[in-house]
């Protein structure tokens, strides 16, 4: 049982649970300033999609046609996806849990926005725990931190992907906040220095979190794998 996960640059991860491959929040090259990797280069069984905005669904359309992946998303955005042609959605809404071939996967609350690029209705924003390969691994999408976050730690986490980035979402302090609540193993940090308005110095909140808590940091580079 193995689970490795990659970062492609701000909030897009792909992951590798028992062979089975994940994508989250589809945002490869040209149009992700940080990316390498484009999205006719991506595998994909399943996509998950925290929320609606263009950051996060860029590439969703493209890769889930190129893969015939499932999309696993808010009923709101699988209708917005079929509309454009996609065919296989599983709509989940928050608290909700469910069964796929990677693990146990539960939807979980985000405290956000989460509008479609068209203006179409998005539903709720929200955020994964994945349960698959022997590991919990908690993906906030973008938030602010909430004390909810104690109710995702009961059963313990592995590894939380927090965004740290500022402006949008929780920045470098209040994921300090969020790892308090969290208690994971490890935490990788996303959703920063993608653009100016979400500049941050990485190496300072790596000191932060190692001087105030128990948490391992890991900043993966883009599309370097992080074996778990
Ligand atoms: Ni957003
Ligand atoms: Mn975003």
């Amino acid at each position: 049982m193995t689970v490795q996960i990659c970062w492609h640059g701000h909030a897009t991860l792909s992951l590798e649970v028992d062979g089975v491959k994940v994508v989250v929040d589809p945002f490869f090259a040209p149009r992700n300033p940080v990316a390498k990797t484009t999205v006719d280069e991506v595998a994909a069984d399943f996509v998950l999609i925290t929320h609606g905005h263009g950051d996060h669904v860029a590439d969703a359309v493209t890769l889930l046609k190129q893969t015939g992946a499932t999309a696993i998303v808010k009923p709101e955005i699988g209708n917005w996806l079929e509309a454009q042609g996609v065919e296989k959605t599983h709509g989940m809404n928050a608290g909700g849990s469910f069964d796929f071939p990677f693990g146990r996967l539960t939807m979980t609350t985000a405290f956000h926005s989460s509008g479609l690029p068209d203006g179409s209705y998005g539903g709720e924003p929200g955020g994964f725990v994945i349960d698959g390969g022997g590991r919990r691994i908690y993906i906030a999408g973008d938030t602010d931190v909430f004390s909810d976050m104690a109710l995702i730690a009961r059963g313990g986490l592995d590894l939380a992907v927090l965004p740290i980035g500022d402006n949008f979402t929780m920045g470098p302090d209040s994921s300090l906040l969020a790892l308090e609540f969290l208690k994971p193993k490890a935490v990788i940090p996303y959703h920063y220095n993608t653009w100016p308005r979400i500049a941050v110095d990485v190496d300072d909140w790596v000191a932060k979190v190692r001087e105030t808590t128990d948490v391992r940091p890991i900043v993966a580079g883009v599309d370097e794998p992080v074996e778990l």
